[in-house]
């Protein structure tokens, strides 16, 4: 069977010898017809998200389901779902309360669903989305409806969630608010549409790209600002906005979403707020990264806060159908996110088109 399996030190090997197992009882094989390139993806590969090798890449994926362990009730047969990288357990306090992410059970699995060249492989994200079939548990499969082309539907997995869900599970973003988004891919341009859907009356989007603009005015943003032409995108952001008042409140936005794993990005993310602002913390950046920022005038007597979000939030089961439904409905824009569709032969080309950081997302015809 064909994948794309990390063997370490940044390869990527595109191969015909993989196997994959039975499923468990709790398991199913999908089919996967398509998947996105995230730009966690190439995290993996140069090592700024650590798993062990040899894995079986891809996370972001939609396919058919093939064959079902002997006690799954939840999918059947031929049903059309998107892959959840959350493999949550169901029934401990956090996913009661409607928080899967929070289970313990959600990350840091490693499940060995293939042979690769004879060894074990693990499944990167519990999900393997690079490979023609992958075993997941039953709740990481979630059903769609077969009205959205899995093309588009396989973006709901990774960056459509994980923007969209960033503004509207983690934030929680009100009619009439402010908000900035750093960086204009995969992920910034659905947190870009979920503020358009929220009512937000000014969204910011800023990149080093200038291209950029064009794509993110048609996701929702009211103003772009390159992040090369000014000397900080904080204070750009900051004069875009109307003054507010003394000297001490110079005003910003109410809310900052930093989509691009650049730790300086996240200073400036804290720096664009307004008195009351939050920012939220998107972007994956290397394990030893820090930050360091000054408390008073960043945190203290002002109630601006920071928080961190995975992806996005999401209870997979309510919002992928829900983004699916606002898909056929016009309201979301799923198709308008795919750059290129190419076979998973051209990997490395798509790679390298991502390091352009010109397009939007990149699917593999799996
Ligand atoms: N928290 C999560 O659960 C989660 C899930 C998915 C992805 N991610 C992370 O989100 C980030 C974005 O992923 P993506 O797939 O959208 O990436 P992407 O490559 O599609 O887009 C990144 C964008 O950021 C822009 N950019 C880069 N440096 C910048 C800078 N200094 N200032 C402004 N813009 C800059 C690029 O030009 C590009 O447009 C990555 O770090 C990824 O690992 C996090
Ligand atoms: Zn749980
Ligand atoms: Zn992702």
């Amino acid at each position: 069977m064909r994948g794309i399996v990390h063997i370490g030190e940044g390869v990527a090997d595109i191969t015909n010898d993989l196997e994959i197992r039975e499923p468990k009882p709790h398991e199913v094989v999908v089919r996967v017809v398509n998947a996105g390139v995230c730009h966690s993806d190439l995290s993996v590969l140069d090592g700024t998200i650590t798993f062990p090798t040899p894995c079986v890449m891809g996370h972001e994926g939609a396919g058919v389901v093939e064959e079902i362990g002997s006690a799954v009730t939840s999918v059947e047969i031929g049903d059309h779902v998107v892959i959840s990288t959350v493999a949550n357990c169901g029934r401990c306090p956090a996913c009661a309360a409607g928080h899967p992410t929070h289970c313990g059970d959600s990350i840091g699995k490693f499940r060995a669903g293939y042979k690769y060249k004879g060894e074990t492989a693990y499944s990167f994200a519990t999900a393997s989305c690079f490979a023609e079939r992958t075993i997941v548990e039953a709740i990481q499969a979630v059903k769609i409806s077969k009205d959205v082309p899995l093309s588009s539907a396989c973006l709901i997995g990774c960056g459509v969630i994980t923007g969209m869900g960033s503004v509207l599970n983690r934030a929680k973003v009100q009619a009439g608010e402010t908000a900035a988004v750093f960086g204009v891919g995969g992920v910034g341009l659905n947190a870009i549409q979920a503020l358009r859907l929220a009512g937000a009356k000014r969204i910011i989007a800023v990149d080093t790209v200038a291209g950029k603009a064009d794509l993110a005015e048609k996701f929702g943003a009211t103003d772009f600002v390159d992040a090369t032409q000014v000397e900080s995108t904080a204070q750009a952001i900051k004069d875009l906005l109307p003054k507010a008042g003394s000297m001490f409140s110079p005003g910003g936005v109410d809310w900052a979403f930093e989509c691009t794993g650049v730790p300086a990005v996240l200073i400036d993310a804290l720096g664009c707020l307004h008195w009351g602002g939050n920012a939220v913390a998107v972007g994956v950046p290397k394990p030893t990264a820090t930050l360091e920022v000054p408390i008073m005038g960043n945190f203290i007597y002002i109630d601006k806060g920071l928080m961190g979000c995975r992806y996005g939030s999401a209870r997979p089961h309510h919002d992928f159908p829900m983004i699916a439904e606002l898909y056929t409905q016009g309201k979301v824009l799923l198709d308008e996110l795919v750059s290129v569709i190419q076979p998973m032969a051209e990997f490395n080309d798509v790679v390298a088109k991502m390091h352009t950081g010109t397009i939007a997302r990149a699917v593999l015809a799996i």
